[in-house]
């Protein structure tokens, strides 16, 4: 079974990534091997939809290891990942008695792990938090590197901490019930974190995403694997994908705003500027994020193009892998011209300018100013990334 290790500053935080088909079963022996030796308490964080389907197996192992449980949910949904949601949380935690030797886990995707992470690092101050993302996205990015946080009135994530998980068991048995949407919007968290990581990291997805999927079911099929080698396949894919992040983590921990070189964290960035922008325009509603994250890249994928910096054979390979990972939402309707008037809101903007995460090949990014990318090519390369044709219809 494939573990990565996240090394961070403080040496004393340092944690293990297992990864496996069945690692849920092993969720109760894990924390007593990696956590305090008083704790005894343990809050479980869920929604009822991702708890009905894994939750039994995860409190059967923490009550075996004897642990004492309280189960938690919330609503299933971005819109749930608030301060009033969190305040909600931090109350059933502190009803449940528990003290600062004792630990929360979350279970489910990216929202869970967000605001749950987001509560352990508040109640307290700080208490162990433990990751069992369920979720594509949420297993090669949201669970490794210490972000927690809620969205506010003043936007997605405005408000949150960094606070690192004592370990993270990431269960490749629960991405097989995962609805086809939140299949392909993983896989184009994948193909960016290859886009940007090196070209063996995005070889091995599009491979993957070629030999694994059908027409039909595209990324989702690609997530239930058939055979024990199969299986060991995806796992090893997944602990790529997992060790790029942990990499990045471990060289600009907190993002440093001053950074803008190729393994800063703000490379991960790459795709989100056009991606935050078009899911403001369409209200949040028409996309999930991932899915923008597919047209986002590709937008960034054409300016870079258009700068001359990406061959156009990259950009044509890189097309070709997002139409791999599934369909998505058809996007050519939405007005250009406002998703620009939206770009300079992206909170990754520093000192008022927009840095753009740009490709000079495939696997190579490049942080380049705005100032150094002409309107008009800003605008053309959106405007061909939301009529691509390479990216077919939604169709269910
Ligand atoms: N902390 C970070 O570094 C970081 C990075 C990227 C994204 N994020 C955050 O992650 C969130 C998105 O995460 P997400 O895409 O996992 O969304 P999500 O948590 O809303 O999950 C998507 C849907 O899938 C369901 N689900 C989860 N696991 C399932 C399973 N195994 N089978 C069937 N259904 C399942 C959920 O209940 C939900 O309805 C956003 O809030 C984003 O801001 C955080
Ligand atoms: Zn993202």
């Amino acid at each position: 079974m494939p573990t990565v290790s996240v090394n961070v500053a403080r040496s004393s935080e340092n944690y293990d990534i297992e990864i496996g088909g069945g690692t849920h079963e092993r969720v109760g022996a894990s924390l007593r091997q990696a956590a305090s030796a008083h704790l005894r308490r343990v809050a479980l964080v869920s929604n009822k939809r991702v708890f009905k389907l894994y939750g039994a197996a995860v409190e059967t192992s923490l009550t075996q290891a004897r642990f004492s449980v309280t189960t938690v949910f919330i609503g299933d949904g971005e819109r749930f990942k608030t301060w009033r949601t969190a305040e909600k949380v931090l109350t059933q935690v502190a009803q449940a008695k528990l003290e600062r030797s004792d630990a929360i886990v979350a279970l489910g995707g990216g929202v869970v792990g967000d605001l749950a992470g987001f509560v352990a690092s508040l109640y307290l101050r700080g208490i162990t938090f433990v990751n069992l993302p369920t979720t594509l996205l949420a297993q090669i990015d949201s669970s490794v590197g210490g972000k927690t946080g809620v969205n506010t009135a003043h936007g997605k994530n405005s408000t949150g901490t960094f606070h690192h998980p004592r370990r993270v068991l990431i269960d490749t048995a629960t991405l097989r019930t995962l609805s086809r949407r939140d299949a392909v919007a993983g896989w184009c968290e994948a193909i960016k974190q290859g886009a940007i990581g090196g070209i063996e990291l995005f070889e091995m997805t599009r491979n993957y995403l070629r030999d694994a999927g059908d027409a039909d079911n595209a990324g989702g099929a690609a997530l239930s694997p058939k055979s024990e080698q199969e299986s060991a396949r995806l796992s090893n894919l997944l602990a790529a994908h997992v060790a790029f992040k942990a990499d990045i983590v471990a060289n600009d921990e907190r993002e440093n705003i001053e950074r803008d070189d190729h393994r800063s964290r703000r490379i991960l960035n790459f795709g989100h500027t056009v991606a935050h922008a078009l899911e403001a325009v369409t209200a949040y509603r028409r996309f999930r994020h991932g899915e923008a994250v597919g047209y986002g890249m590709l937008a960034a994928a054409e300016i870079s193009t258009r700068l001359n910096l990406l061959p156009e054979t990259d950009l044509q390979t890189l097309r070709s892998c997002i139409a791999l990972a599934g369909n998505l939402p058809p996007a050519a309707d939405v007005d250009t011209e406002a998703v620009m008037s939206r770009l300079k809101f992206d909170k990754k903007s520093v000192g008022g300018t927009l840095k753009w995460v740009l490709l000079k090949q495939l696997g190579v990014p490049q942080i380049v100013d705005e100032t150094d990318v002409p309107r008009h090519i800003i605008k053309a390369g959106i405007h061909s990334s939301l009529n691509a044709s390479a990216v077919p219809a939604l169709t269910s």
